[in-house]
Parts: C-alpha cells; sequence; structure tokens
C-alpha cells in the first residue's frame, strides 16, 4: 500500500530532518531511488509531474510505484509534483495518489487561494493530503516554468495556510528549477524560511533543491555532455535550510544528470552493445548513489 505523505512529513516536522522528493518517470529511476531507500531504511516521496505522466503514463507510474511500496519494507508515497491543470489533479485524488500538489503560483493571490482552497477540502475528504506553493520558484523544466523568483511573503503565507488548509507549503527562498540555478555565489533567503515556519508551524517544502555535484557533472563532460555554466544548491545550504525548517526536498536535476553520465559513458566504453538492459543498468547503478547521497544529507536515513 502507498504511505502516507501527511504522516510522512508531519513526522519529519517534528523532529526537524527532510524527507526526499524524488522526480520519477519511468522504471530504472524508480527502482534506483527505492533500492537506495531500501538500503538506508529511509521514507521516500516519489513524485510525477505533468510532463512525466504525458511520458509515462499517470496509471501505469501509479502501478510502478504502488508495487514498488509492496516490495519494499519501507514508507512510500506517490505524490502529484506541480499540478497545474485541475483535471490532472483531479484524477490523482481519484486514482488514490497520497498527496497532490496545486502549483497556483502563476495565478493572482485571491485565485490561487481560492482553487487551492477547492482542491485542499476535495483531497481530504478521499484522505488525501495538498501542498501549496505562494511566491515563484524560478527556472525551467518540461512543463514547470517561471521566468523570474518572487520571494513568498511570510504575513501572505500565515494567511494562505489558514484560508486554504492546505497541508504543506512550497517556500520561494531563492531556489530554481533546473542545472542553471545561480550565477556567482549561491543566495538562499533563510530569514523568511524561518518566520514562515514561525507563523504557519506545518511541514515545508524546498523545490529546485538539487545539488548538481561537480563529480557528476565532470563525469558526464568526460563523456560528451556540455554543461558549462551549471551551478546547484550546495549542501551547507540544505543543512541549513533543514534546521530552518524544510521537511520535504525535491531533487530532479541530480537523478537526471546521474542516469545521463550512466548512459554516456557506458555507451562511450562500449559502443558495440546495444542491449537496452546493459546501457540503463549503470544508469540505474548512479540514480541509486546520487539517491543515497542525499538520503544522508537530509537526515531521512533510519527513518522509515
Ligand atoms: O519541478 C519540476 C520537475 O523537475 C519536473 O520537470 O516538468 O520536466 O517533468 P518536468
Ligand atoms: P531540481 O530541478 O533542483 O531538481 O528541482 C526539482 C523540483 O523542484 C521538482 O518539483
Ligand atoms: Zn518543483
Amino acid at each position: 500500500m502507498l504511505a502516507s505523505t501527511k504522516i510522512i512529513l508531519q513526522k519529519a516536522h517534528k523532529y526537524n530532518y527532510a524527507v526526499p522528493h524524488f522526480n520519477i518517470n519511468n522504471m530504472e529511476i524508480v527502482q534506483g531511488v527505492v533500492q537506495a531507500g531500501v538500503n538506508l531504511k529511509s521514507p521516500l516521496i516519489l513524485a510525477t509531474s505533468e510532463g512525466a505522466i504525458k511520458y509515462g503514463g499517470m496509471n501505469f507510474l501509479y502501478e510502478l510505484v504502488k508495487t514498488s511500496s509492496e516490495l519494499a519494507n519501507i514508507p512510500i508515497a506517490l505524490h502529484l509534483d506541480h499540478g497545474r491543470d485541475v483535471d490532472i489533479i483531479k484524477k490523482a485524488i481519484r486514482l488514490g495518489y497520497s498527496s497532490v500538489m496545486f502549483d497556483g503560483s502563476h495565478l493572482a493571490y485571491k485565485e490561487n487561494l481560492r482553487i487551492t482552497k477547492q482542491l485542499a477540502n476535495l483531497a481530504h475528504k478521499k484522505g488525501i493530503s495538498l501542498e501549496a506553493e505562494l511566491g515563484t520558484i524560478g527556472g525551467a523544466e518540461d512543463l514547470v516554468s517561471a521566468k523570474k523568483i518572487i520571494y513568498t511573503n511570510p504575513e501572505e503565507a500565515k494567511d494562505f495556510v489558514e484560508r486554504t488548509g492546505c497541508d504543506f507549503f512550497a517556500v520561494a527562498i531563492g531556489t530554481s528549477h533546473g542545472a542553471f540555478k545561480f550565477k556567482g555565489k549561491a543566495h538562499l533567503r533563510h530569514d523568511i524560511l524561518r518566520e514562515i515556519k514561525r507563523v504557519t508551524k506545518i511541514p515545508l517544502v524546498l523545490h529546485g533543491a538539487s545539488g548538481v555535484p561537480e563529480k557528476m557533472v565532470k563525469e558526464a563532460e568526460k563523456y560528451g555532455a556540455k554543461l558549462t555554466g551549471v551551478y546547484g544548491v550546495p549542501n551547507s545550504q540544505i543543512k541549513l535550510a533543514i534546521k530552518n525548517g524544510i521537511n520535504k526536498i525535491n531533487t530532479d536535476t541530480d537523478l537526471r544528470l546521474a542516469f545521463d553520465a550512466g548512459v554516456r559513458k557506458f555507451l562511450a566504453q562500449k559502443p558495440q552493445d546495444f542491449d537496452p538492459r546493459h546501457i540503463l543498468g549503470p544508469a540505474r547503478e548512479e540514480i541509486r548513489k546520487v539517491a543515497e547521497e542525499r538520503i544522508t544529507l537530509f537526515g531521512s536515513i533510519k527513518k522509515a
């Protein structure tokens, strides 16, 4: 059975650590992150974006994660990431996702509040929890994009959380999606984060949190990737963000880079081998390794 995102995050909120949210798109990514969770006895939140659903199909990805949660002896929740299409959100609720995110960050405050509240009520009726976002997390992915970062206003956050009844809350404090997060030094608004935690007192979510580790970038570049200018959130900033109240940390880019490095290396070293299992097996292993590093950093080790 899928685990409850709300229960997983309430425990993290109470004991001050963060649970990994890993974006998944295919079987190898699911197996890689789940193996990491099993090895380190960590709860996991696996998440499908609208782009992942477009690629893999909601029912198919749902069954993959449900089966994994039945085979693995750790709590695994399934979450809808950056839901903007209300029909997709309603479908995920009906299907039995553990939680959904309504991303109304592109809407005016009142409209974001109105729809978030409506969807929170709907989700709660089915025993499902809801993540909301206020402010704008920058960066661009397939279907998730915003040109610039607008920091979350703590006063608005308090009002928004109280009036919508959302279960966890995504903050915009300077991170952005993708591999190009900062020009120069990484700067996160920990002052804003601390204030939001103080006034909302609920589990908080950090999007755009990938570390873009240099050794992985170098490895991918060695085998042909072009990644000039990539820069992620340093581990020290992640640790501080957890101390200041972050309980769910979203990672997609680091998984993509690990997968890419694994595939490139194999193809470069074994040009005669065209067996997909040989090509994707090492990529799955790279996913496991980076997921274990994230779990260790977040402090969710042995919290299953
Ligand atoms: O937050 C965004 C995730 O990285 C999902 O990206 O829309 O390309 O699947 P995607
Ligand atoms: P990254 O692009 O930093 O991995 O962020 C992913 C994310 O926020 C998914 O919601
Ligand atoms: Zn995100």
